[in-house]
């Protein structure tokens, strides 16, 4: 069973500079929210109350002043600061003494996922004992991403790292779920060339002991990019189509909370005074008449 998860968030995000000088990608808006609100709520919607967001040295406080300690949300919230970011595995030693003796999920803060499947898939993977899962979705251009491929019966066959030349559509997205060794496997891992550790090296490893397997996120659901300026548009234009039709939001943490019953109407009250005379705060009360 996953009970904790870690939301890496630190990186430099230079590909979208100068945006980026400043302040923190995860906290730039995606329409309406900021771009970190969107992995926060795939934890939750799988159920998991103990976060750790890691954030780069120096921007811990612009983090808590979006997602405040007292956060509302009936879920634990912990930050730890990333001094040089050195590769995603990063995330299982900066978080050792968070993850404990458990099994830990880990999300890439710039990653979106949205779709009817989605919770169905996190709550049937959630139960995870021993061993690892990916979740793997479709792409045009896959050389831009881990890239896993299959025989026919689903098992993992191979895993490379933005492949020049591949034949497998298939991309490894940001969501893993890991069982406890995966701290014991990240102290063994050595860095690439680039100089970082890397996730694909933490997943063969799994993989090699028969213990990876990867869940497709199917068809009728969405995984996004927001790795540039362009992708950052055109998530917010998707978000902006569905909510302005819909009349519903994505990713509204309160909603989540509520509906998961950690939190109750005072709850959401008290969120419409934190952020104030805005749209949100109109949905958020629009929850609870
Ligand atoms: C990382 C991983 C890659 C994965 C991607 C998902 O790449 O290394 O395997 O497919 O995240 O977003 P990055 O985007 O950090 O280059």
């Amino acid at each position: 069973m996953i009970k904790k998860g870690i939301i890496l968030a630190g990186g430099l995000g230079t590909r979208m500079s100068p945006l980026t000088k400043a302040v923190n990608k995860q906290l730039l808006p995606l329409f309406d929210k900021p771009l970190i609100f969107y992995p926060l709520s795939v934890l939750m919607l799988a159920g998991i109350k103990k976060i750790l967001i890691i954030v780069n040295k120096g921007q811990l406080n612009q983090f808590r002043k979006i997602l405040p300690e007292d956060n509302n949300l009936g879920i634990s919230i912990e930050y730890k600061e990333q001094y040089r970011p050195g590769g995603l595995p990063q995330a299982f030693t900066i978080g050792e003494k968070f993850i404990g003796k458990d099994n830990v999920s880990l999300i890439l803060g710039d990653n979106f996922f949205y779709g009817q499947s989605l919770t169905k898939i996190l709550k049937s993977n959630i139960n995870l004992k021993t061993g690892a899962r990916i979740f793997i979705h479709p792409v045009k251009k896959p050389h831009l991403y881990g890239v896993a491929s299959l025989d026919k019966n689903k098992k993992v066959i191979n895993l490379v790292e933005k492949p020049k030349k591949t034949k497998s559509n298939l991309a490894v997205t940001g969501l893993y779920f890991f069982d406890n060794k995966v701290i014991e496997i990240t102290k063994k891992l050595k860095p690439s060339k680039r100089g970082e550790l890397e996730i694909i090296d933490l997943l063969n490893f799994y993989k090699r002991k028969n213990k990876l397997k990867a869940e497709f996120i199917g068809r009728g659901g969405s995984w996004l990019d927001t790795g540039s300026v362009n992708d950052f548009h055109d998530a917010s234009n998707f978000i902006s189509t569905i909510e302005n039709r819909q009349g519903l939001k994505i990713a509204c943490l309160e909603e989540i909370a509520l509906k998961n019953n950690w939190i109750q109407n005072k709850h959401i009250k008290k969120a419409v005074n934190f952020y104030g005379n805005c749209d949100y705060s109109k949905y958020l009360k629009s929850l609870i008449i």
